[in-house]
């Protein structure tokens, strides 16, 4: 463990590109691994050192890539494996690192290991899946487990007379990671990525890898009400199939094979409360390994209710450990949305200034928003499963919006969804241009970030300001002591901080010239304004 140098993955800039919707380079409408490499220098400049792809292997795109039916190959909508060694080099060459997504809980059915396993109960590969008798008392589905995409996560198959288990659509089939025939598969999957010379993986939903293996029943949750905007999954304690503590046990073979290998990153999907991620960092112990923090998403957006949860966390993923803030994702809401356009400043202020790797998804940068998807152009299973809550991930997976002319330079043929109408103003053509941009504002975090020993490596503390609405902490590295002041309301406020005077570094909106001298006692900080003042 030497997690104290500005080296690499603790420098990174990860910028998540969901690869279906950032460019376009043959014009069916739909991103591909040409589009991307056309657009690396926009990354590059823009001071991405890391760039994840949502996944990009063959698939029936019944979860839009999620559904795996070749771990080893390059689905042809996004072009060749060729392409992908030129986006791999072009990368490199761009200092830009490539993390795959990696997909080990669920292949598709039409994986070629599901359509053997379908075949008899005596396939060689039925055990890669986890197939179950009706139950014996109702003779309908096993147990009550539910699927992440609503109803049951057991699905019949006529032909031999069993149910397999999903988790999430009927169409991604659980893999039963209790065979060691499944392991060894994938870690050579692992092995195959890695000798190409990617630079590591993020994984999907690593916590539902493994299962109860007894199937028992999952309790109900007392806290569950019903109603028009519930997500049905959220009805029973998810005790016996989510987070079983020998899932760990897979990562940590997955950390091996990185291993292997040098100057590799992987970072897990979690969904736990604090204590869990930080038992996760505990049993793996690796600097080069992260699980997601989606805090800042998942909590409302309140600088109290922010500060509480940091505080916790950064006193727990010490300095050993390698922390992480995710902004924006393509399952959630897109932060433009979320915490509406007054706050993006405060927002890029935040990610840039935390003691953690940070990942923005594309388009942040340029203040995309959610998009009106009309139900005859809903795409995602989820939404299609259960319509009309509000669960559907197609608004925030829109085109990116590239320019003002048709469908906003990302394609000139049709986009698979639909341009946000906002593409004429929210474009990165018009943003690049202007100096006071948001765009702009990333850039010179970023930029900032990377240059500062305090900013990336730095202790964090944060301070009592008096003022609910406003966060403030320090980030301090030798003699480099950063204080960042950021008022999450839309009205000014005036606070005491128990520092002196400094310069300003930085103001969200460019209204005070930097180098000015910052009396920090009873110092008003504008509605939705951030400062960062070198003290
Ligand atoms: C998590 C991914 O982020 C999400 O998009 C996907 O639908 C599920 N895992 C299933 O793979």
């Amino acid at each position: 463990m030497q997690n104290t140098s500005k080296t690499w993955p603790l420098n990174a800039i990860v910028y998540q590109i969901y690869p279906r919707s950032f460019q376009d380079s043959n014009n069916d409408g739909v991103g591909d691994l040409q589009g991307i490499i056309s657009r690396l220098q926009y990354l590059a400049d823009l001071g991405i050192n890391t760039v994840w792809l949502s996944p990009i292997y063959p698939s029936p795109m019944v979860d839009f890539g999620y559904d795996v039916a070749d771990y080893c190959d390059i689905d042809p909508v996004y072009g060749t494996l060729d392409d992908f060694k030129e986006l791999l080099a072009e990368c490199h060459k761009h200092d830009i690192k490539l993390l795959m997504d990696l997909i080990p809980n669920h292949t598709s059915t039409q994986h070629k290991w599901f359509l053997e396993s379908k075949k008899s109960k005596k396939n060689a590969f039925r055990d890669y899946y986890i197939w179950k008798n009706a139950h014996p008392g109702s003779g309908g589905v096993p147990n009550n487990w539910l699927s992440c995409f609503g109803g049951s996560g057991w699905e019949f198959d006529a032909e031999t007379g069993q149910y397999y288990l999903h988790s999430f659509a009927k169409e991604q089939a659980d893999l039963n990671w209790r065979n060691p025939a499944v392991v060894k598969e994938m870690l050579n999957v692992l092995r195959f990525w890695l000798d190409l010379g990617i630079d590591g993986f993020r994984v999907d939903v690593p916590e539902w890898m493994i299962k109860d293996d007894k199937f028992r029943d999952e309790p109900e949750n007392p806290d569950y009400k019903p109603g028009p905007q519930s997500d049905p999954y959220q009805q029973l304690i998810h005790k016996y199939t989510h987070a079983q503590k020998e899932y760990l046990e897979i990562v940590k073979q997955f950390i091996e094979v990185l291993e292997e290998y040098e100057h590799k990153f992987m970072v897990t999907e979690v969904w736990s409360p604090s204590e869990q991620m930080i038992k996760v960092y505990n049993e793996i112990e690796r600097d080069f390994f992260a699980p997601f923090n989606f805090f800042i998403i998942t909590h409302p957006w309140e600088a109290r209710i922010h500060r509480q949860v940091i505080d916790h966390y950064d006193s727990r993923v010490t300095h050993v450990y390698t922390p992480t803030y995710v902004l924006g994702s393509h399952d959630k809401s897109r932060t433009a949305t979320r915490i509406g356009h007054a706050q993006l400043r405060v927002a890029a202020l935040l990610l840039f200034t935390l003691r953690g790797i940070p990942f923005i998804y594309y388009g942040e940068e340029i203040g995309m928003e959610d998009t009106l998807i009309p139900p005859e152009k809903v795409h995602d299973p989820f939404e299609k499963n259960i319509p009309g809550m509000g669960l559907g991930r197609d608004p925030e997976r829109t085109p990116m919006q590239w320019d003002n002319k048709i469908f906003a330079g990302f394609s000139e043929h049709e986009p698979w969804l639909p341009v946000n109408d906002n593409y004429r103003q929210v474009n990165v053509e018009k943003l690049t241009g202007d100096d006071e941009s948001l765009h702009a504002l990333y850039k010179e975090l970023i930029a900032m970030r990377q240059n500062s020993e305090a900013l990336l490596t730095g202790k964090y503390s944060s301070w009592d300001t008096g003022v609910d609405d406003i966060f403030a902490y320090t980030r301090h590295a030798g003699s480099e002591v950063i204080l960042v002041i950021l008022n999450y309301s839309n009205k000014p406020h005036k606070i005491t901080l128990p520092f002196r005077k400094g310069k300003l570094l930085l103001d969200s909106h460019g209204i005070i010239e930097k180098g000015t001298d910052m009396l920090l006692y009873n110092l008003v900080v504008p509605a939705n304004n951030g400062y960062l003042v070198n003290i």
